[in-house]
């Protein structure tokens, strides 16, 4: 079956195509690679040796993905592209209006016209806001998005919710906590847009000495050593997730035409705790700073992964130190 996968020239897409190549689905790639080069599907070529049809488009140009749409038999949808950056979203959130929910409109448009059934959606733990209660589960009660950015992934999702309800298409909302680390080949990771806001990456390039310094925003919280606690999952385990999540649709297992699904380890790590992951497995002492709290963060959020567990089958497979190595190797090699 063909999956046509959006933003598969990005992290989490490539790290997808690469599991979904290797388990019997054929791909189609489109990108405009607004945030991304074209070295990361190159590597998903190279670990998996299969052909995989790429069309440089922008998902917000209906007609240019029309025209994706029409060339190919497509079973299912997988609709990654987007953009990501808290801190820009609230910077410029027109931006992020935009760009992420004009390509969702189009991509649903698109595979009404084209009678998809399978489509799965890449939504964020930031859907949650600050949660009342943790770990989160899928039932768990939306609170206001911190940013523009989670705003998109919450009418995103509502978009999905209303029209599941009169359409024959089935539907996942896929909610990742905090993805991390590369490919264990080392041949795809994360390559960062600009100055990487996100934990690890941050980690790695102070480590490597791209980045000046590295802080520890905010150390008074209430929590065992006073940082944030987040769910550090590994990407090879999200990528899985789709694979499974696809299977799920197309064999019909779905209990709903529209599942949510939390994607996390469902282990709440403090930062502090996980530099010093990192420090333990690399043998490298940072020389980080305690820094104030970034405006915005929410102290804890974690998984309940139960529901991915039970229905998806979904079993993590990496640790925090599988993903400090495997985000080192990348660094060094990046
Ligand atoms: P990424 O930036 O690496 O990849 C996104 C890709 O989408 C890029 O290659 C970019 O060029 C492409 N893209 C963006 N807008 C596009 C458009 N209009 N038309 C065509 N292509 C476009 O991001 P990622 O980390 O791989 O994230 C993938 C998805 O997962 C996003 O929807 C993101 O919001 C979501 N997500 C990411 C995280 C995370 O921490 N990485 C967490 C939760 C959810
Ligand atoms: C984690 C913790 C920081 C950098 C974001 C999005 C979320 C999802 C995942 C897309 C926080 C602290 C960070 C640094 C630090 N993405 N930190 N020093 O904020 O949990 O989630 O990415 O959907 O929607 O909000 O991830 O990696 O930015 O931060 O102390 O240099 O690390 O304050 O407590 P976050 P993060």
């Amino acid at each position: 079956m063909k999956v046509l996968v959006t933003g598969g020239c990005g992290y989490i897409g490539s790290h997808t195509i690469v599991d979904l190549l290797q388990n019997g689905y054929e791909v189609i790639c489109v990108d405009n690679n607004s945030r991304s080069g074209l070295s990361l599907l190159e590597g998903a070529r190279s670990i998996t040796g299969k052909d995989i049809p790429f069309h440089q488009a922008d998902i917000c140009d209906y007609e240019a993905l029309r025209s994706v749409f029409s060339q190919y038999e497509i079973g299912g949808v997988i609709h990654f592209a987007a953009f990501k950056s808290v801190d820009e979203s609230v910077k410029q959130p027109l931006l992020y209006f935009q760009n992420n929910l004009v390509s969702q409109i189009n991509m649903l448009r698109c595979c009404t016209e084209f009678g998809i059934k399978n489509f799965v959606f890449s939504s964020s733990c930031s859907v949650y806001g600050n949660a009342d209660v943790i770990p989160v589960t899928e039932e768990t009660v939306l609170k206001v998005a911190e940013s523009p950015y989670g705003r998109t992934k919450q009418i995103g999702e509502d978009m999905i919710h209303d029209i599941a309800k009169v359409s024959e298409a089935s539907y996942i909302l896929l909610r990742y906590f905090n993805p991390a680390g590369a490919h264990p080949s080392v041949v795809i990771g994360e390559v960062p847009f600009g100055r990487p806001s996100n934990l690890v990456p941050a980690i790695t390039q102070f480590a490597a000495g791209k980045l000046p310094q590295l802080k520890v925003f905010g150390t008074d919280y209430d929590t065992r050593d006073g940082s944030c606690i987040r769910d550090f999952v590994h990407v090879s385990d999200i990528a899985h997730a789709h694979t499974l999540a696809m299977d799920y649709l197309v064999n019909n297992k779905n209990q709903s035409n529209c599942e949510i699904f939390n994607l996390g380890t469902g282990n709440g790590v403090t930062v502090l705790e996980t530099i010093a992951a990192f420090e333990s497995v690399t043998g490298k002492k940072l020389d980080y700073k305690l820094d104030d709290r970034r405006p915005g963060d929410v102290v804890a959020v974690y998984a309940n992964n139960d529901k991915a567990r039970n229905l998806l089958n979904w079993v993590p497979a990496y640790s925090l130190e599988d993903i400090m190595r495997t985000a080192w190797a990348w660094e060094m090699k990046l």
